[in-house]
C-alpha cells in the first residue's frame, strides 16, 4: 500500500533553492528547480553528508564533501565516489502543500 506524507508547504523553499526537512520517519532533501519539486533522501550514499548543505544547479544536487551529483528526477549517481544512487521519492503538491508517496518498499511500516 502507498502512503502518502506531508513534508511543507512550498513556500518554505524558494525557487532554485533547497532545504533538509525532518519528517516523522526520515530526514530528506526538498529542491525547488526551474523543472519542479524534487524530494530525496537527505543523505549523500557516499558518506556522512547532508546534500542540501551542497549546491544546486538545474535538477543537480552536488555533495559538500567529495562533490559527487546526483539527479533529483531519478536519483541517479553521476560522478565518484558515490556509487549508489540516491533514493527520490514520487511528489504531488496539493493546495500549495508538498507531499511524498510512500511505498511498500521504502516505507518501514
Ligand atoms: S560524502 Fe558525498 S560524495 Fe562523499
Amino acid at each position: 500500500m502507498n502512503t502518502k506524507h506531508k513534508v511543507c508547504p512550498v513556500t518554505d523553499i524558494p525557487l532554485l533553492e533547497m532545504r533538509c526537512v525532518s519528517l516523522s520517519d526520515r530526514n530528506v532533501l526538498v529542491a525547488h528547480t526551474d523543472s519542479g519539486i524534487f524530494v530525496s533522501d537527505e543523505m549523500c550514499t557516499h558518506e556522512d553528508a547532508r546534500l542540501c548543505d551542497g549546491n544546486l544547479n538545474g535538477t543537480l544536487v552536488k555533495c559538500p564533501l567529495h562533490g559527487s551529483r546526483f539527479d533529483l528526477v531519478d536519483g541517479r549517481v553521476l560522478d565518484d565516489p558515490a556509487d549508489e544512487n540516491l533514493t527520490v521519492y514520487p511528489v504531488t503538491v496539493e493546495e500549495g502543500i508538498i507531499y511524498i508517496t510512500l511505498q511498500d518498499s521504502n516505507n518501514p511500516g
